[in-house]
């Protein structure tokens, strides 16, 4: 088999696509031939040691990808050899093989594309979690996304548009709003060139989103904050802009508002009955059509590296998927 191997987490530069050894599957594990891996905001940043998950090294990156299973390891009994599933492990998407914890691996239905399973995951359940679990978002509440057009943002603005929520879609170029339009926001704010508290104030006739979907950070995090309605939600989802913005807690207190940390990887780990439940409505959403991963491009593979610089430099509109 073949894979993208970090030999030396120094940045993207450093990967090389090598001949490796295909791993055998272990006590409740399965191996999946790949068809597809999606790139997400992690795989940029585990790749520079930036990540809090530090792999042994060398490792293969890739957190999410999708395939057939061509081996299984002891103890599994839900999966079965020639099964189409999708994965969520950490690593080892980018290759031709990987090894998977069976309970990490979602089965799929014959209507549910190797190129969509791939990029549905990670993006769909960490806005599930927050939105439904984390903010208890309600039916005609306004919901304001940051970083609208990107992979987790597009699941952030399709998830509030089912639960009923008025979405405002907020990104920094007029391409990736009319993306969001395209998807069902209800209003966009062009953060590069609108003033984000002035813009939020006249999409909501001065009151502010009820919830506030965070996955940027950086500078839009304060003013968007300050914009918050009375009992509002403020959803610490990400960093994506780099610095870890601080926020004054007098302002909390003034709108009677939470700031509500999101961390999927531990809600799967910690409550994986509630996970589990998640994304069965996830599925089910998808078969219905009412939600469905924005693709931003397909690439074999072996392009990994262009994959890599256009999330890097803020290209991608929804994911970026390579096919084996
Ligand atoms: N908490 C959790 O459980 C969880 C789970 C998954 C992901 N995340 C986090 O969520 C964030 C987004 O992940 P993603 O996979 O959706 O990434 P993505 O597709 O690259 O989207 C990130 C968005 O952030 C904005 N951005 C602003 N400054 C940026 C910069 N300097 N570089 C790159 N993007 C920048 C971009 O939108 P504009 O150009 O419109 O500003 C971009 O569309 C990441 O921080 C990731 O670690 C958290």
């Amino acid at each position: 088999m073949q894979a993208w191997l970090c030999e030396n987490p120094v940045g993207v530069d450093a990967l090389a696509w090598k001949d490796v050894t295909t791993p055998l599957p272990g006590d409740s594990e399965v191996r999946v031939r790949i068809e597809a891996a999606s790139l997400n905001f992690p795989d940029l940043l585990i790749v520079q040691n930036k990540y809090q998950m530090k792999p042994a090294l060398p490792f293969v990156p890739g957190s999410e990808y999708a395939g057939t299973i061509d081996a299984v390891g002891a103890g599994v009994d839900h999966l079965t050899i020639g099964q189409r599933v999708a994965c969520l492990a950490g690593t080892g998407g980018f290759g031709t093989y990987s090894v998977a914890p069976a309970a990490f691996c979602m089965p799929l239905t014959a209507g549910f594309p190797a190129v969509d399973a791939a990029a549905f995951i990670m993006t769909y359940a960490t806005s599930h979690h927050a939105l439904v679990d984390r903010a208890a978002l309600a039916a005609g509440e306004t919901l304001l996304v940051l970083g609208a057009a990107g992979g987790v943002g597009t699941a952030a603005v399709q998830i509030g548009k089912v639960l009923g929520a008025r979405v405002i879609a907020a990104a920094s170029t007029d391409e990736k709003c009319a993306l969001c339009r395209s998807i069902g926001a209800d209003v966009t704010i062009n953060y590069t060139r609108e003033n984000l508290r002035d813009a939020i104030k006249a999409a909501t006739g001065g009151k502010g989103p009820d919830v506030i979907y965070d996955p940027v950070g950086g500078d839009l995090a304060e003013p968007a904050f300050r914009s918050i309605a009375w009992r509002g939600r403020y959803l610490v989802v990400g960093f994506a802009a780099g610095p870890i913005p601080s926020l004054p807690l007098n302002l909390a207190l003034l709108k009677g508002a939470s700031v509500v940390g999101v961390f999927w990887g531990d809600f799967r780990r910690r409550e994986p009955a509630a996970n589990a439940a998640a994304m069965a409505q996830l599925a089910s959403w998808y078969g219905e059509g009412k939600i469905k991963p924005v693709i931003d491009r397909t690439l074999p593979m072996a392009e990994l590296k262009a994959a890599y610089a256009r999330m890097g430099s803020r290209g991608a509109m929804g994911k970026i998927v390579l096919v084996n």
